[in-house]
């Protein structure tokens, strides 16, 4: 089939990547000029396993091409999909201006048959308004608009493509319906047929849903360290229940990237428009929130303040494997240190990431050898559990901080390995109690260390 791809982000080039794989002619279409020389030289804008190797057979074989503009030379596309970015706007609302400017594309294009699926998340009701817009604008009578959410992750973007474990079409027409089924055929995975609007909840429902287990998760590890449970132990137990299930239930600083949260606000927004209140979405944000900073608060609890100390970040991206920063817990962390007058190193394996932290927080070091961010720090924070954080050399680490302080903010480090080593380690949700070795203090326990979290809040942050 001839297929266009609008949107070059992690869904659109990995879905033409994988279409072109399985035998289709793909065009993909990417306005950013700087992007677009990049890959008409074999180049992918960001880094994702094995999407290097695809898009350079395809593009060898004359299967995958490149243009800067939605124009059809000779024959039409047969499906068009819309994977272009939407973003969330300042309320929560879905910024929705690239997706009307595709829009606004494909209604200049010919009248006749095509299939428009559209894989940006996109609020309910979207579909019914493009194919509306394509109906009233050029009379496209015969374009039929299907929602087709993406559910990939970064980091594993193809695996998730080529073993997806549903691919939701949403659209009641059986045209669009034997076109997309027929598009992802060679991928010989499970099809879900579903009206369109019930397609586009889908996918802001699987990512509150994901959301929800992370900060239902991040709750009980916090009152693990009131109580003195260990959240690793809790969840083990939670997980063989098959009706709760294991996955996203790593308990931590929370989740971050450039889906979850703006799809749960978006959601909410959706919500409000309505006159209904999603509390539980509401409620997955505000533990997030909070969650995000209870690592800092409690290094400033142990430090006595932050002014003029010296903390040490490892881990500035929003997850391992990926060298994207956008909503990653770290920014909040280095903003909440920066401003309470911290002297702050920050180090990350991804080169990327190191240069946008650097670029967006000027009064932060960050340094390119994660045991110079240590160098003579207070504490050391670990926010993205990198393999090499967790394989890290600690009695090297330890002769090289100041203060042996380590606050993992992912629970990927062995706490009984660092404290054999001599380190004062402080996970989330592991019932320690919390040594004040700043201070000399012998304890501060669980309990009194959060309700000191707590009187760091209720000061103004
Ligand atoms: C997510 C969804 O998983 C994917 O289906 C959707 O298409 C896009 O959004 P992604 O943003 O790549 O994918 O990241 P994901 O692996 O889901 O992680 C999101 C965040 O949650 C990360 O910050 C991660 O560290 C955090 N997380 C994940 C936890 O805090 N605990 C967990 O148990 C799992």
């Amino acid at each position: 089939m001839r297929v266009c791809v609008v949107g070059a982000g992690y869904v659109g080039l990995v879905t033409a990547a994988v279409l072109a794989d399985g035998g289709h002619q793909v065009r993909v279409v990417e306005t950013d000029r700087k992007r677009l020389a990049a890959l008409r030289q074999g180049q992918a804008p960001f880094s994702e396993p094995d999407l290097d190797g695809i898009l350079a057979r395809n593009q060898a074989a004359r299967r995958l091409d490149y243009a800067g503009t939605l124009q059809e030379e000779g024959e039409p596309f047969d499906v068009i999909i819309i994977a272009v970015g939407t973003p969330a706007g300042p309320d929560g609302h879905t910024d929705l201006a690239a997706f009307w400017q595709v829009a606004a594309a494909l209604a200049a294009l010919p009248p006749g048959e095509r299939v428009v699926a559209v894989k940006s998340t996109v609020p309910v009701g979207t579909g019914d308004r493009l194919e509306a817009y394509l109906l009233d604008q050029a009379g496209h009578a015969s374009w039929y608009v299907a929602s087709n959410p993406e559910f990939l992750r970064q980091g594993s973007a193809v695996w998730d493509t080529l073993q997806a474990n549903r691919l939701v079409i949403g659209t009641s027409e059986d045209k669009a319906a034997v076109a997309l089924t027929a598009l992802y055929s060679c991928l010989a995975r499970p099809v879900l047929l579903m009206d369109r609007r019930s397609a586009e909840l889908m996918k802001y429902a699987a990512n509150a849903f994901l959301a929800m287990k992370i900060s239902f998760s991040n709750e009980i590890a916090n009152l693990c360290d009131l109580v003195g449970a260990d959240i690793s132990m809790v969840t083990l137990g939670l997980a063989m229940d098959p009706r709760i299930g294991g996955a996203f239930l790593g308990a931590g600083i929370g989740f971050g990237g450039s889906c979850l949260p703006k799809d749960l606000r978006s959601l909410a927004a959706a919500g409000r428009d309505l006159g209904y209140r999603m509390e539980l979405v509401e409620a997955t944000m505000k533990v997030n929130e909070h969650q995000r900073l209870l690592l800092a608060w409690r290094a400033e609890r142990l430090l006595e303040g932050l002014m003029g100390k010296e903390v040490a970040v490892w881990g500035l991206t929003y997850k391992p494997g990926t060298d994207d920063v956008r909503g990653a817990p770290a920014l909040d962390m280095l903003a909440y240190f920066v401003d309470s007058g911290a002297r702050v190193r920050a180090y990350d394996p991804a080169l990327q990431a190191r240069q946008e932290v650097a670029g967006l927080f000027p009064a932060v070091r960050v340094v390119n050898d994660m045991y110079q961010a240590v160098d003579g720090a207070q504490a050391l924070m670990v926010l993205t559990e990198w393999e090499a954080f967790v394989q890290a050399d600690w009695h090297r680490i330890l002769s090289l901080m100041a203060c042996p302080v380590v606050l993992d903010g992912r629970n990927c480090l062995d706490s009984r390995v660092l404290e054999a080593a001599g380190f004062c380690y402080l996970g989330v949700g592991r019932g320690r109690p919390a040594p004040d070795v700043v201070s000399g203090r012998q304890e501060m326990t669980g309990m009194a260390l959060l309700q000191a979290v707590a009187g760091v809040r209720s000061g103004g942050h």
